[in-house]
């Protein structure tokens, strides 16, 4: 017997999918030989194990129930079908109805969303508490109009917004408040998060997924398509990439290397605060991951980077991976410097660092013998190795 899980997810499946116009309602139209809803489902199923309520549309109980069996494996008691209604907000009503009585914790994902990976399922998971709802969201990265027909009315500065996706998880009795006052006073959100925050709850933001899209239209259900084949054709191994650095010394202040401040050691010169080991593991991860490189996402094009230190870095870079779908596996980096004497602070160092990337950090340090412009102390040179994972 599996112990009874406190976290619920409700994925809701009951709408019509007029946009896509798949000749069924969308949950049941293929992707490939699975439908959207259980290609939903393998992802929640492959998440930590909570109560799963599917809302289906009136009429398709049983196949839901099919794709659900199917789907749930061993965890088939944790697994049922309710009957959704004419609006979202009305499904995710009735899925609230068929919680358990120990659930304290409420996930509510789109089954439109199939290809979500199982990691943000997780994430979104772990970062609800009992006062705040979760959100993972991904920039925006188009240039967008603010438009009135056919004129164009305003730029608006895309720093400011990000695209919602789900699942998104709430302390269960707020939820239930919440959509009890927007019952009462008979407004219709667009999705939960809105919900909730209208009833005056906080929501914090967590990185989404590229692969968390919504399929709408039949040119997103090619997009699935596509994205299926290519990992069917190379299976989810894990990459490997390496980055490596130069700086010399110069400047003022502190130096500031694998994310620590050594105070009374000469600073290495740099855009930012020349961290040469935060940037050899930058590039080390982006190149695991076939993201680009250091200077495409953080180069002098970026003024907000200036001074920055490794955790901005480092933190933005474990974003940029977590929303291409890659986690970090390990990082090893090695610098060859005359100073500072790094083994007295290793530990340190590699837990800071750790701590950064939510992975193993090692660092390693050699001189290199008195040759080269590591030997006559101009400067500090850095490799890093990086594994990433698909997931
Ligand atoms: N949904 C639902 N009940 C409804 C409407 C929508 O459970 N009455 C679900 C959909 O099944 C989907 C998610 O909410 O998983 C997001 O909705 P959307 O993408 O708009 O799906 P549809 O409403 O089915 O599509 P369309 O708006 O094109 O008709
Ligand atoms: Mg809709």
């Amino acid at each position: 017997m599996l112990p009874v899980p406190h976290t619920a997810i409700i994925v809701v499946a009951a709408g019509s999918g007029t946009r896509l116009a798949g000749g069924a309602p969308k949950a049941f139209v293929g992707i490939d030989a699975r439908s959207i809803l259980r290609h939903a489902l393998d992802g929640v199923f492959a998440a930590a194990p909570m109560q799963v309520v599917v809302v289906a549309p009136s009429g398709f109980e049983g196949q839901a129930e099919s794709d659900l069996r199917a789907a749930a494996g061993d965890r088939a008691d944790l697994a049922r079908v309710v009957t959704g209604g004419a609006t979202r907000q009305e499904s995710v009503k009735a899925g609230i109805t068929a919680l358990w009585g120990d659930i304290d914790t409420v996930l509510v994902h789109d089954a439109a969303r199939a290809l979500t990976p199982p990691a943000v399922i997780d994430a979104v998971f772990d970062a609800v508490d009992d006062a705040t709802g979760v959100l993972p969201m991904l920039p925006v990265v188009d240039t967008l109009k603010r438009v009135d027909g056919e004129a164009i009315v305003a730029a608006v500065d895309r720093a400011e917004l990000a695209a919602a996706q789900t699942p998104q998880g709430f302390p269960r009795a707020l939820l239930e408040s919440a959509y009890a006052a927007a019952g009462e006073a008979g407004v219709e959100y667009t999705d939960d998060a809105a919900l909730f925050a209208a009833a005056g709850h906080p929501v914090q933001r967590i990185p989404g997924s590229e692969r968390g899209f919504k399929i709408t239209t039949q040119s997103d259900l090619e997009r699935a398509r596509h994205l299926l084949a290519a990992s069917a054709a190379a299976p989810a191994l894990p990459r490997v990439g390496i980055g490596t650095d130069v700086h010399a010394f110069g400047g003022e202040g502190n130096l500031w290397l694998a994310g620590l401040e050594w105070p009374g050691e000469q600073p290495l010169s740099g855009h930012s605060d020349g961290d040469a080991v935060a940037h050899a593991i930058v590039d080390a991860l982006l190149g695991a991951a076939g993201l680009g490189d250091i200077g495409e996402h953080f180069g002098t094009v970026h003024p907000e980077y200036a001074g920055a230190h490794a955790s901005v870095f480092l933190a933005r870079t474990r974003e940029i991976l977590a929303e291409n779908g890659f986690a970090i596996g390990n990082v090893s980096a090695q610098f060859q410097g005359n100073r500072p004497k790094f083994s007295p602070r290793r530990a340190e160092a590699q837990a800071v660092l750790t701590q950064i990337l939510g992975a193993p950090v090692s660092v390693t340090a050699t001189t290199t013998d008195g040759l080269g412009f590591t030997g006559r102390g101009e400067g500090i040179s850095v490799t890093a190795i990086a594994m990433v994972v698909p997931v």
